[in-house]
C-alpha cells in the first residue's frame, strides 16, 4: 500500500487537468483495504478507478482511494467460463484476455478506458453491449462495518450507465473484484451502427459466419480509434453527456425544430413509451462540433466528447463549456442534457 500527500492528479484523470488531492491511498489487496482506518484520513474519502469518467471541479481536499488489486482468475469452467477479476485490472486487459482465450462477452466493450471495479459501478457500455450483460456478481468491502460480501448482479439494479452503486449505495461499498461470465458459444453481436459493415469490410462478407472474439475486438478498436480521442494524446472523459431518453411529446418537439430549420431527420431509438436521442446529434446541430471555448473544446469527430483541447484546460473552462452546451441544447430543442461524467 502507498499513501501520498498533496498529489498531482494529472495521471489519475484522463482529462489531464492539473489539479491536486490532499491524499491518495493505493492498496494492493483486500487485506490491505481492511487495514485502512478511514476515520483518520483527510475527508471526504472517495474511491476512484482509472479516472476516465471523472471531472475534478477543482483541487480535492480529501482522500482518493485507488485499487491496485490486479488478477484475472478463471474459477469455473463449464460451457461458460466464470472469471474473477480484481477491481484494479484495466478493463481492456480483461477484454484482451477474453479474446486471447476465444471467449465471448466483452469483445464489443474493447478499448473502453478505465478499470474493472469502476466498470461494475458505472455499467460501461458500447456497440450494443454493456458490462451488466456479463457481470455475475460483485465482491465488495463495506468500510463502515468492515464486512466483505458478494452482491449478485440482479441486486445491483443495472441500467443505462448506472447501478445501485451510483445511486442509493453511493460511497457505501468498495468493489474488490468482479465475477464475470464469458461464453464459449459463438455469439457475436454485430447489430449496432456500423459494426457489421466494418467487420465485413475487414474480413470479407464470406467470413461473417466465421467471426471470433478477436476479430470483433480488433474491429471495435478500429471503429473507436476513428471516433474517439486517445486519452494519451487528447484529454477527455469519453462521452461527457448521457443520451437523453425523452417522452414522445418531447421527441415530437425536436422533430418540429428539425423540420423548421431543415437540419435533417432526427436519429432516435424507441424504448417503449420513451425515445432515446443521441446527445451528439443535438450538440452537433447546435453548432458545437469542433468548437472551443478557452482551452476546452468539443471533439471534432464526436460531438459527445468534451476535450482538454490544448492540454491546459482548467476545471472552470470545462464547466463553462458544459454549461454553454446544456443551455444551447435546451434553448433550441427544449431538452436538458445531463452529464455522464461524474463531477468531483
Ligand atoms: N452523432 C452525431 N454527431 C456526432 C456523433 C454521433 O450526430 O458527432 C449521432 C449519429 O446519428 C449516430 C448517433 O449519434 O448514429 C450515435 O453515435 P455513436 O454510435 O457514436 O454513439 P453515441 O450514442 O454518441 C454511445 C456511448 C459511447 C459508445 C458509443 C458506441 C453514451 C453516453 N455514449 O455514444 O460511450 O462508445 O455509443 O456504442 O451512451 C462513453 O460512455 O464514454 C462512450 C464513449
Amino acid at each position: 500500500m502507498d499513501v501520498f500527500s498533496d498529489v498531482p492528479l494529472q495521471r489519475l484523470n484522463t482529462f489531464a487537468l492539473k489539479v491536486r488531492a490532499a491524499c491518495l491511498v493505493e492498496y494492493d489487496s483486500s487485506a490491505e483495504l481492511e487495514e485502512i482506518d478511514f476515520k483518520v484520513l483527510p475527508q471526504p474519502v472517495k474511491h476512484i478507478g482509472g479516472g476516465s469518467n471523472l471531472l475534478f471541479t477543482g483541487d480535492f481536499p480529501g482522500t482518493l482511494l485507488h485499487s491496485r488489486i490486479r488478477f484475472i482468475k478463471p474459477v469455473e469452467m463449464q460451457e461458460y467460463v466464470l472469471v474473477k477479476v480484481g477491481s484494479g485490472v484495466l478493463w481492456d486487459d480483461l477484454c484482451a484476455w477474453a479474446a486471447d482465450h476465444g471467449l465471448w462477452g466483452v469483445e464489443n466493450l474493447s478499448l473502453i478506458p478505465g478499470e474493472v471495479g469502476a466498470a461494475a459501478v458505472q455499467n460501461i457500455g458500447a456497440y450494443g453491449a454493456e458490462a451488466a450483460d456479463v457481470i455475475e456478481s460483485v465482491e465488495v468491502y463495506e468500510p463502515a462495518t468492515k464486512a466483505f460480501s458478494v452482491i449478485p448482479a440482479a441486486d445491483c439494479a443495472y441500467g443505462y450507465r448506472t447501478s445501485r452503486f451510483k445511486e442509493q449505495w453511493k460511497g457505501k461499498y468498495i468493489v474488490t473484484s468482479v465475477n464475470i461470465k464469458l461464453s464459449k458459444e459463438y455469439s457475436p453481436r454485430t447489430e449496432y451502427g456500423n459494426v457489421r459493415s466494418a467487420l465485413a469490410e475487414r474480413y470479407g462478407e464470406l467470413e461473417m459466419d466465421n467471426l471470433t472474439p478477436s476479430r470483433v475486438r480488433e474491429t471495435v478498436i478500429a471503429i473507436r480509434r476513428t471516433k474517439l480521442p486517445d486519452p494519451k494524446e487528447v484529454g477527455s472523459a469519453g462521452s461527457f453527456f448521457r443520451n437523453p431518453i425523452v417522452s414522445k411529446e418531447a421527441y415530437r418537439h425536436v422533430e418540429e425544430v428539425a423540420a423548421r430549420e431543415a437540419i435533417g431527420d432526427v436519429p432516435h431509438y424507441n424504448m417503449g413509451d420513451q425515445i432515446k436521442i443521441p446527445a451528439a446529434w443535438l450538440i452537433e446541430k447546435c453548432g458545437w462540433k469542433g468548437k472551443t471555448l478557452g482551452n476546452a473544446g468539443v471533439y471534432p469527430k464526436q460531438a459527445l466528447v468534451i476535450i482538454n483541447a490544448t492540454g491546459e484546460a482548467t476545471p472552470a473552462e470545462i464547466l463553462a463549456l458544459e454549461k454553454a452546451i446544456v443551455e444551447s441544447v435546451r434553448n433550441k430543442f427544449a431538452i436538458t442534457l445531463t452529464p455522464e461524467v461524474e463531477h468531483i
